[in-house]
């Protein structure tokens, strides 16, 4: 910043005086990062759109959540599933970085990439492609045992539970906050003390959870035995980020995970997952000032799905709702369990831009609306009669919020080969143009299918 104004002037002798203000140069602010986040309550379609922008990628990030996601990418037919590997992984050309902000299961992690590259190809070489951030927390199996214990205590005490995907992402979170959680450059400096720390939360959570088995001398051999394997991938993740950011051009994607309406701050408290889902996120788990964040893709499905517990305003409990689940293969990709499904809600997605300032659209899943006559659009909330402009907090209060919807003709025929805007029906690219116009926010990429070639690009 240029010293100016009457202070700098008075220092400096004056306006016409004769010593030169110094010119601070405003610094270079570096590579933008391009972020493709959910803007509804996940799977969306995430997993597929960053595939398709990491075609030319150098970096994919993770910057929170851990394996509770569950991202597809189809490529030649052959199905991947990632869950803590970026999805970007499978170009071999990029580099896949794991955050601060994640939480990471080591055997999840192992397995995933196992898994994924006895698939195909494209894994290829993943180890060397790796880098992990030596503040990212570790998830113990003890964490997703209490996961699982907690859901059994709040479906005792309070009749019901979360529905969250067991996989120890609310304990992780809660030991990072209490201040007692392990970190990877824990494991990798001295075992012993390592040891005794994992020993001390091992025994808080049996004080707790009396009924918990937790193997200490199994789970910490196995940990020992993952150290030599990732030591190479671990680096200072602050210090990575910041030479990509700075060093020659390069194309840095992040990727998230989970969605908006499971934010920790901004979702559907309590029945949210525990990391912040919105852009926040991106800079606080990755280490990186907000000026380097470029695009922010916000990914929303042609209608709206929701896993597990909690409101869901525009949820069609009822024939449409299961011809969206059947049509859209609506089944989670970590639990297998059924998505619950229901319209468009454009109320939802507003907030989600109103935190997260969308650039463009990702509007996926079109296809799956092909065959309704008429497709309904969620686009305000009333509660008791009075219209509401925003997005409630209280879960009693969403629970009892009336969607008004608009009706929009259908097109009733097969988009699934179109490949371009101008060949989708007419009524498809009206449905498409009214979101556009009413968020407010441009369309970039819409999605007929599941493979890579299914996405029309408009701009
Ligand atoms: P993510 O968690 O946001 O990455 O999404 P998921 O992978 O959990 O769920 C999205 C599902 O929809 C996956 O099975 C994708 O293969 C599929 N999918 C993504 N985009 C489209 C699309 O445009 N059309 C169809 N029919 N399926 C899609
Ligand atoms: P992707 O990245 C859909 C939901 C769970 C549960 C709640 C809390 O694939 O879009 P957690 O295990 O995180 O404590 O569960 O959050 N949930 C998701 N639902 N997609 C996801 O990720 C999800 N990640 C968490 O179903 O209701
Ligand atoms: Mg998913």
């Amino acid at each position: 910043m240029s010293h100016s104004g009457n202070q700098a002037e008075a220092q400096n002798g004056g306006a016409h005086g004769n010593i030169t203000e110094p010119q601070i140069t405003r610094p270079d602010v570096g590579n933008k990062v391009a972020v493709v986040l959910g803007a509804q309550w996940g799977d969306e379609g995430k997993g597929k759109v960053v595939d398709l922008l990491a075609q030319d990628a150098d970096i994919v990030c993770r910057c929170q959540g851990g394996n509770n996601a569950g991202h597809t990418v189809v490529v030649d037919s052959v199905e991947y599933d990632f869950h803590l590997l970026p999805s970007g992984i499978i170009n071999p050309d990029v580099t896949a970085f794991i955050g601060n902000g994640v939480v990471i299961h080591l055997p999840g992690l192992f397995e995933e990439a196992e898994k994924n590259e006895h698939k195909g190809k494209s894994l290829k070489g993943w180890e060397k492609r790796l880098i992990i951030s030596d503040r990212a927390h570790i998830v113990f199996d003890f964490h997703q045992a209490v996961d699982g214990v907690q859901e059994q205590q709040r479906q005792e005490q309070a009749g019901k539970n979360l529905g969250t995907t067991k996989k120890g992402i609310g304990p992780v979170y809660s030991a990072k906050a209490a201040r007692s959680g392990l970190r990877i450059c824990d494991l990798l400096a001295d075992f012993n003390d390592f040891s005794e720390r994992y020993k001390v939360l091992a025994h808080q959570y049996k004080a707790m959870y009396p009924t918990l088995e937790i193997d200490i001398e199994g789970e910490l051999l196995r940990l020992k035995n993952y150290v030599e394997r990732v030591k190479p991938m671990v680096r200072d993740g602050v210090y990575y980020m910041h030479k990509a950011l700075h060093g020659p051009p390069k194309k840095i994607l992040v990727e998230g995970a989970n969605a908006a309406l499971l934010d920790i701050d901004f979702g559907t408290y309590p029945f949210v997952t525990s990391s912040n889902c919105t852009v926040g996120g991106v800079c606080t788990g990755l280490g990186m000032p907000p000026q380097n964040v470029g695009d922010v893709f916000g990914v929303v499905k042609a209608y709206t799905t929701r896993v597990g517990i909690g409101a869901f305003p525009s949820e069609q409990s009822n024939d449409i709702g299961e011809l969206l689940q059947t049509r859209g293969k609506e089944v989670g990709v970590t639990t297998g369990r059924k998505r619950r499904c229901g319209w468009l809600d454009l109320v939802l997605i507003r907030y989600a831009h109103m935190i997260n300032g969308f650039t463009a659209l990702a509007l996926t899943k079109l296809d799956i609306l092909d065959v309704f006559p008429e497709i309904k659009v969620g686009v305000s909330y009333t509660v008791d009669g009075q219209l509401i402009p925003h997005f409630p907090a209280n879960q009693e209060v969403l629970q009892r919020v009336e969607v008004q919807y608009e009706t929009l003709p259908g097109w009733s025929s097969d988009t699934s080969a179109t490949r371009t805007f101008q060949e989708l029906p007419k009524n498809a690219q009206k449905y498409v143009r009214y979101i556009e116009g009413h968020l407010g926010v441009p369309v970039k990429w819409i999605g007929v299918g599941k493979s890579r070639e299914s996405m029309i690009q408009l701009f």
